[in-house]
Formats: C-alpha cells, sequence, structure tokens
C-alpha cells in the first residue's frame, strides 16, 4: 500500500515505518511501535515536519489492531515527539541530542549567563578555617541544648498542616516575632504583614534586585563593600557603581546625583562592612531625602547591629521617617548560625501591596518547623538572653584583639570599626600586600579577609585585612596575632 501523505514513492522511511513488529518479544506491540517512532523521530529519520501515516493504514500495514497504533501515536504525542492536529499526526521539531562523540570532544566548561561570570569568588570561600574569619559568630557558644528543645517542641506541637508549602511569606508566629524585636531593638516600624521571611540576608537581597530592577539598571553600592550584595547585582545584570565612604559612611553629594539615577543604593549604615563605619544621622536623613526625590529604593542590610559594643545607638533607618524608601534585611547568621539560613525582609507598604502578587508565586514558604521553632526561641526571651551573653563576649574579644595587634603588629597601621559587629578592618602601607598576607595565613589555619578584595575600584588606601574575632578563643587571639604579624612583615620583605 502506499500512504497518501508525504512519502509517495517507496523509501527508507518507508521500510522503516512497514518492517513487521516482533510478536514473540516481551514488550507489547503498541511499546514496540512507540519505541520504533521515538528512535525513528531522535535520529532524523522521521524528519521534524512530516506526516505519520494516519492509524487506520499503518495498522493494516503491520497488521495490528488501530487501537495498537492509536495508543503509540498518544504517548509521543504528550511526549512531546508528535504534534496532533485536524489532518493528522506530525514530528514535532525537536533539537536532535548531541552525538556522545561530539560531546567527549568539547572539553570546554560550560558557558554561564555573561553576567555571572562577573561574580568573582575569594579563595578563602572554600576552605574551612575559621579563626580570624570575619562574619562568623561564636559557634561553640551557640545553646544548641535549648534550640533542641524548640524545635522538639515545633514538631510535637505543629499540625500535620505544617507538612505542606507554607505561607510564601513564611510562618504567622516568625513573622509577628520578627516585627516587635526589630520594633524594640532597632526602631524599625512595620506591620507583621510586611515581614517577608527569607532564606537569609542573600535570598532576601536577591528578591530586592529581582522586584526593583530591571536588567541595565544603575545600583550604587558602597566600595569597598559586601560581596553577596554585588553578587546579587550581578545576577540581576546591573550596572554596579561604586562609592566610597568617609567616617560619617556612605560619602554621595549632588554631583553624584546628578549623574545616572540610581534605582537602589545597597548600605550598611550601622556597621559598614567592612569597614566599620556608622552612618550619621545627618547622612541618613539626607540619603532618603534624596532617594525620594529620585524614586530611588535604598536597601538596609543591618546584618549584625545587634552587637553594638559602644557609641550611641543609631536605630535603623527604615524607622528614622515615616514611610521612608527603606527595604529593611536582617539575618540570624549572626546572631544564630548560618547554616539556620533564616533571614528577613521588611517591605514598605506600597511596594508590597503592587509585589505581593508576584511574591507569591515567586516563594514556596517551607522550613516551617525551624521557623516555629525560632519564634518560640525569640518569644520565650531565650533570644535576647543569647544575644546579651553574645555581646559580651564579642566585646571582650575585640578588646583582646585590639590589645594583640597594639603588642605584635609593628608596622603602622590604622585600626576601623568596632563600634559593633563581629570585626575590625586594619589598614596597612600597600608595600604590604593584603592577598599575600591572607594566603600565607591560610597556611596557619587563620582567614582574615584582604580588604582589597571587597573593592570594585580599590583604593591606595584599601590594603590591609579584615579581622573576625566572632568564633575565635580569646586566649588563641594573642598567639594567631603574633603569627600573623610576622606574616604581614614577611609579604613586606
Ligand atoms: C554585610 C552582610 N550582610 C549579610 C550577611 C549574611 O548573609 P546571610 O544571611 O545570607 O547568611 C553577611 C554575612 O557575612 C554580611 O557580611
Amino acid at each position: 500500500m502506499s500512504f497518501t501523505q508525504s512519502v509517495s514513492t517507496h523509501s527508507a522511511r518507508q521500510d522503516f515505518l512497514e518492517a513487521p513488529l516482533d510478536r514473540a518479544h516481551a514488550e507489547s506491540l503498541q511499546r514496540q511501535l512507540y519505541q520504533r517512532l521515538k528512535e525513528g523521530i531522535l535520529k532524523g529519520q522521521l524528519a521534524a515536519g512530516s506526516r505519520l501515516p494516519g492509524s487506520r493504514a499503518l495498522a493494516e500495514t503491520l497488521s495490528v489492531s488501530r487501537n495498537t497504533v492509536t495508543i503509540a501515536y498518544e504517548h509521543l504525542i504528550s511526549e512531546g515527539y508528535v504534534r496532533a492536529d485536524r489532518k493528522g499526526s506530525t514530528v514535532a521539531a525537536l533539537m536532535r541530542p548531541v552525538q556522545r562523540e561530539a560531546q567527549a570532544e568539547n572539553n570546554a566548561p560550560s558557558r554561564v549567563a555573561l553576567r555571572l561570570s562577573r561574580i568573582r569568588s575569594s579563595p578563602a570561600r572554600s576552605d574551612t578555617s575559621t579563626a580570624l574569619r570575619p562574619g562568623v559568630p561564636s559557634l561553640s557558644h551557640f545553646p544548641l541544648a535549648v534550640w533542641r528543645r524548640m524545635l522538639d517542641r515545633a514538631v510535637r506541637e505543629a499540625s500535620p498542616a505544617e507538612l505542606n508549602y507554607g505561607d510564601p511569606f513564611g510562618q504567622a508566629e516568625l513573622r509577628a516575632a520578627i516585627a516587635a524585636h526589630v520594633a524594640r531593638t532597632r526602631g524599625v516600624h512595620c506591620e507583621p504583614s510586611q515581614v517577608i521571611v527569607t532564606e537569609g540576608a542573600q535570598e532576601a537581597l536577591m528578591l530586592c534586585v529581582r522586584l526593583l530592577t530591571n536588567p541595565g539598571d544603575t545600583a550604587w553600592v558602597e566600595d569597598p563593600g559586601y560581596r553577596g550584595a554585588k553578587a546579587a547585582m550581578h545576577a540581576g545584570d546591573l550596572r554596579i557603581v561604586p562609592k566610597r565612604m568617609d567616617e560619617e559612611g556612605l560619602h554621595v553629594g549632588a554631583a553624584d546625583w546628578r549623574s545616572r539615577t540610581p534605582r537602589l543604593i545597597y548600605t550598611t549604615p550601622s556597621h559598614q562592612y567592612p569597614t566599620g563605619a556608622v552612618m550619621s544621622v545627618a547622612r541618613r536623613l539626607a540619603l532618603i531625602s534624596d532617594a525620594r526625590k529620585h524614586g530611588t529604593w535604598i536597601i538596609e542590610d543591618d546584618y549584625d547591629s545587634e552587637f553594638r559594643h559602644s557609641g550611641e545607638p543609631i536605630g535603623a533607618m527604615q524607622g528614622l521617617v515615616a514611610d521612608a524608601p527603606v527595604l529593611y534585611v536582617g539575618t540570624f547568621s549572626k546572631t544564630m548560625f548560618a547554616s539556620l539560613r533564616l533571614g528577613f525582609l521588611v517591605m514598605p507598604p506600597r511596594l508590597l501591596v503592587s509585589a505581593q502578587d508576584a511574591l507569591r508565586e515567586m516563594l514556596r514558604g517551607g522550613h516551617s518547623h525551624e521557623q516555629l521553632a525560632m519564634a518560640g526561641f525569640i518569644e520565650s526571651g531565650q533570644f535576647a538572653r543569647h544575644l546579651g551573653r553574645m555581646r559580651r563576649l564579642y566585646r571582650e574579644r575585640q578588646h583582646a584583639l585590639r590589645g594583640a595587634l597594639t603588642r605584635h603588629l609593628r608596622v603602622p597601621h590604622i585600626i576601623e570599626g568596632g563600634q559593633g559587629g563581629l570585626h575590625l578592618a586594619v589598614r596597612l602601607p600597600r608595600d604590604f600586600p593584603d592577598a599575600r598576607i591572607a594566603e600565607a595565613a591560610r597556611q596557619y589555619g587563620m582567614a582574615p579577609m584582604p580588604l582589597s578584595s571587597f573593592a570594585m575600584a580599590p583604593a591606595l588606601e584599601d590594603n590591609g585585612l579584615v579581622l573576625g574575632y566572632g568564633n575565635t578563643a580569646t586566649e588563641l587571639l594573642d598567639p594567631l596575632v603574633k603569627r600573623l604579624s610576622q606574616l604581614v612583615l614577611t609579604a613586606g620583605g
């Protein structure tokens, strides 16, 4: 017989289609036919766009029931190999899989999007030594036994419904506990409905970029500044413009605002990361006012402000004036522990109205037991107790670190920061290259970060070390700094 479709002469295609099926085979006839057609499509024997024979005709040719052909066709249609329309069944246009030989030849790394190739990871990211590493809280002081009780209780008391997707914005109990906590400790003005629980500050930063920017928009960042924020902005294909700080924090003036208006400004006003500068109230008010005038959003990353050691406590920018154009980002990575991956974003009410539909589709909620345990930890007063203990410990450690630097560091240096947080920045003369010192320190299990690695456009004074004291035992600080000071001298020699 001849098919009325695209094949009119006897051809390889026809041979392929008409070859009898094996009735003795363990696979059913419909399965064999499905496999044959699928293979033919993948290998290009059945060309994209060509029509398959009608089910009645093919059934006759193969001496099988029409049902056998129909089921095989339906299977192919459901998997997208074949398209069905009123006239019959057509082979879909598929990308043919690359041949194995060709794959083996191509050992080049796969290309990622250009915007991601702009993100550079620091070598220290992958090593596990934590002595002097900035940003790590004291892991051995975390009250694990209390936390375990909170988790047990959360699992015991939660209903089976808690095993389903959570509220995309987070567990109501935790959102309420966060809203009350940041109001009390940071002067943040918000309703629980404005709080979105995130997977650490990093997810909050990524969300800000996704919600507020289009590729190519301009963002201002502090320079030197937090690498995670820049990674989030690169991933959003933003044009990142570095801005300098002085002793009053981020310094932008009328000339900056006259150039391309930023869509976003990222800042760590209460404890600049990594220099430790604190933005003055005058600067905060000016920034809010200018941002409002230009339709710019400010991301306030308040990552470690719970640990204030000296100076006047300054509340968050978010609560400084009513309806500030500020998205407030917080994290439990410093106050609890980083692997908990809990942070939060406080949205301005008018932004929440426009963004909530998109957010509800983009987020999935989850980690409900951890979120409920965290809410219990805050509400029971355990969180405040832990913070109080840690504040005393970090004050003591910072004091020990300063003492050790004074005793051992024999090159001119300036210690910066220290009003709060878990790290100090030590600026060094540029003939003592910071990257070389940090590299040498890794051989001794220390992980200070080179100050220059935080800068997009490093200035001469951006040579130095960022030293974390959060997770380094007080009694180790002196011998470690002694060793580090020797490495500084060697690097300069
Ligand atoms: C400036 C800054 N923001 C945020 C974070 C915390 O990020 P996450 O909550 O994603 O762990 C850090 C941690 O190092 C940080 O240094």
